[in-house]
């Protein structure tokens, strides 16, 4: 029996456990804030920005939504970046990408202070992350991969683990995070330019997949017993749908329901995993100012 990897069940809870923290921050006289920076009115960037305040108020946090016009200047950007930065009631602060393209964004996520940067983008973040450094904000996405891991007890020492992508946001914090001690698993990363991609996915123990492809991984791409994970998103016109539009993965999850150990379904596997580590972030952001 394939199992369904459920991250909006192990997120339901993370955030009980979580708003027992906030309340003891609470408690104490602190109350976690997240200010989170919108450039501009993409809808897809505006659903997720909504969620992620959304979600800090359900537990108790503050969750705030700075809206920027669409031709912002990178002064008035890192004017608005600088007084969070000083605010103390802020304690972490997300600039939303993609931004427009007349921003410089790697300069844009160097300008949040690192000691506030919960989505672990800032060079500083990455380094201690690279080198196991407990006070990193590790990014979120690659954070709630290995939490569900863990909550799942899906074993890595010893497993081979392939990774498709080779994102600094998801696949190369991952990497680190798997080979690191204590994770112990043999990591392979493969990307774009790899030849015979599916020589390597056929090997994985548990196979990664954060390209933003739909179908790219195939039934005859991957071993029996194989734990996937899914971290793709991505749409497909769906005139019966809602929005006219649903989500999908970057696997085909029909054809690997039946040859997985385990999958993670999309919407729904990684997704909401991701929002709950940025909570996570955003309280050890609130806990480390205190300290
Ligand atoms: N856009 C899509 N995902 C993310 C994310 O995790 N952080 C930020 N800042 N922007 C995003």
């Amino acid at each position: 029996m394939t199992r369904t990897l459920d991250g909006t069940e192990i997120s339901r809870v993370m955030r009980a456990e979580m708003a027992q923290e906030v309340a003891a921050l609470q408690a104490a006289g602190v109350t976690p804030g997240l200010s989170v920076v919108l450039v501009g009115n993409n809808p897809a960037s505006q659903a997720y920005v909504a969620s992620k305040t959304r979600a800090c108020e359900a537990l108790g946090m503050r969750g705030q939504t700075l809206t920027l016009p669409e031709d912002v200047s990178k002064d008035e950007l890192f004017a608005v970046i600088d007084r969070l930065n000083n605010d103390a009631s802020v304690h972490g602060i997300l600039v939303q990408l993609p931004l427009p393209a007349h921003l410089p964004y790697k300069a844009v996520l160097e300008h949040i202070h690192p000691a506030k940067d919960v989505d672990g983008f800032h060079p500083v973040n990455a380094g201690l992350a690279f080198v196991g450094d407990p006070r990193a904000f590790v990014p979120c996405t690659p954070a709630g991969i290995m939490e569900m891991l863990r909550r799942e007890d899906i074993p890595t020492r010893g497993k081979h683990v392939v990774i498709v992508g080779r994102s600094l946001i998801v696949s190369k914090p991952l990497a680190s995070l798997l080979m690191a001690p204590g994770p112990d698993a043999t990591v392979t990363l493969t990307h774009r330019h790899t030849p015979d991609l599916a020589s390597f996915t056929r090997q994985a123990d548990i196979l990664i997949v954060a390209v933003g492809k739909q179908n790219l991984i195939t039934a005859d791409m991957v071993k029996p017993g194989v734990v996937v994970i899914d971290v793709g998103q991505n749409r497909v016109p769906d005139a019966g749908a809602p929005r006219g539009y649903r989500m999908v993965g970057d696997v085909d999850y029909d054809a690997l329901l039946p040859i997985a150990s385990a999958i993670t379904p999309v919407p729904g596997g990684v997704g909401p995993m991701t929002i709950t580590m940025l909570l996570a972030n955003t309280i050890q952001a609130a806990r480390q100012a205190r300290a």
